[in-house]
């Protein structure tokens, strides 16, 4: 074990036990609007501020040691908000991949993105495309971002390919299970989530990852996005590690 990892490990709270951390979790970032408006700011100041709470979970996540964090930035229902929000929305991701892209090669971050990511504006797309590159030979924790994402329409675009493959004779329908299901997903070689935070209270899935997280653990948390902290994310993890994962068995 080199010194880097030996500090990693201590960073651990010791209420947490390393051999029951989920190796993945899932992140629906909520309540950025309802943190602005109780300030008495924009709701755009919510997404601000949200930034820096992903910054600081992905950090964690790092240093205890969690393989993959997939969060939901902007899903195919959020086109639905005001022209500004979008705006904005799309800009500041722009500008935030770009400003932290550095980091993230330098952090041994792979950064990768699901999603229907060409109905993005092409700015972004150029963005996404050279931090993907960038970091595709890093080894450290994958962070997948959810843009432009809805998961009945991963499973439709899924559907679809596997069908226009059955056509060509390149597959029979016999043959089309889970695992070639999944790989055709757009998180194909990631692992399912073990654990869905939700903040900001909401209890539903809001077309987040419906085929990946049929067996995940939920923690949902009154606590809104831009204040979600260490603290907070501790406080998940200690939740996770008292469920009794069943997967349908006694
Ligand atoms: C989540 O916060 C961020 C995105 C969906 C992009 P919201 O913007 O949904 O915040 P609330 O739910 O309105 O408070
Ligand atoms: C889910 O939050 C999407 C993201 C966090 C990106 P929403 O705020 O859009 O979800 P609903 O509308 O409350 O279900
Ligand atoms: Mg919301």
């Amino acid at each position: 074990m080199t010194a880097q990892q030996t500090t990693q490990l201590q960073d651990l709270p010791a209420d947490l036990q390393k051999e029951f951390l989920p190796k993945h979790v899932a992140v629906i970032m909520d309540g950025n609007g309802r943190w602005a408006k109780r300030q008495g700011l924009p709701r755009i100041m919510g997404h601000k501020r949200g930034v820096d709470a992903l910054k600081d979970l992905l950090r964690c996540c790092k240093d205890w040691g969690i393989e993959a964090l997939t969060a939901y930035a902007f899903s195919t229902e959020n086109w639905g908000r005001p022209q500004e929000e979008v705006d904005f929305l799309m800009t500041l991701f722009q500008r935030v991949l770009r400003q932290e892209l550095r980091e993230m090669v330098k952090e041994n971050v792979q950064i990768k993105f699901v999603g229907n990511l060409q109905a993005l504006p092409g700015a972004l797309q150029a963005e996404i495309s050279r931090s993907v590159e960038e970091t595709q030979n890093n080894r450290g924790i994958r962070f997948t971002v959810a843009t432009n994402y809805g998961g009945r329409q991963e499973i439709l675009q899924a559907c679809r390919a596997i069908a226009e493959k059955v056509q060509q004779g390149l597959l029979q329908p016999d043959e089309i299970d889970e695992g070639v299901f999944e790989r055709h997903l757009y998180t194909s070689g990631t692992c399912d989530p073990d654990l869905l935070i939700r903040t900001s209270g909401e209890m539903r899935l809001s077309n987040f990852l419906l085929w990946q997280m049929a067996y995940s653990e939920i923690y949902i948390t009154d606590t809104l996005w831009p204040d979600f902290n260490r603290q907070e994310f501790m406080r998940a993890l200690s939740a996770y590690q008292c469920r009794d994962r069943r997967f349908g068995k006694v």
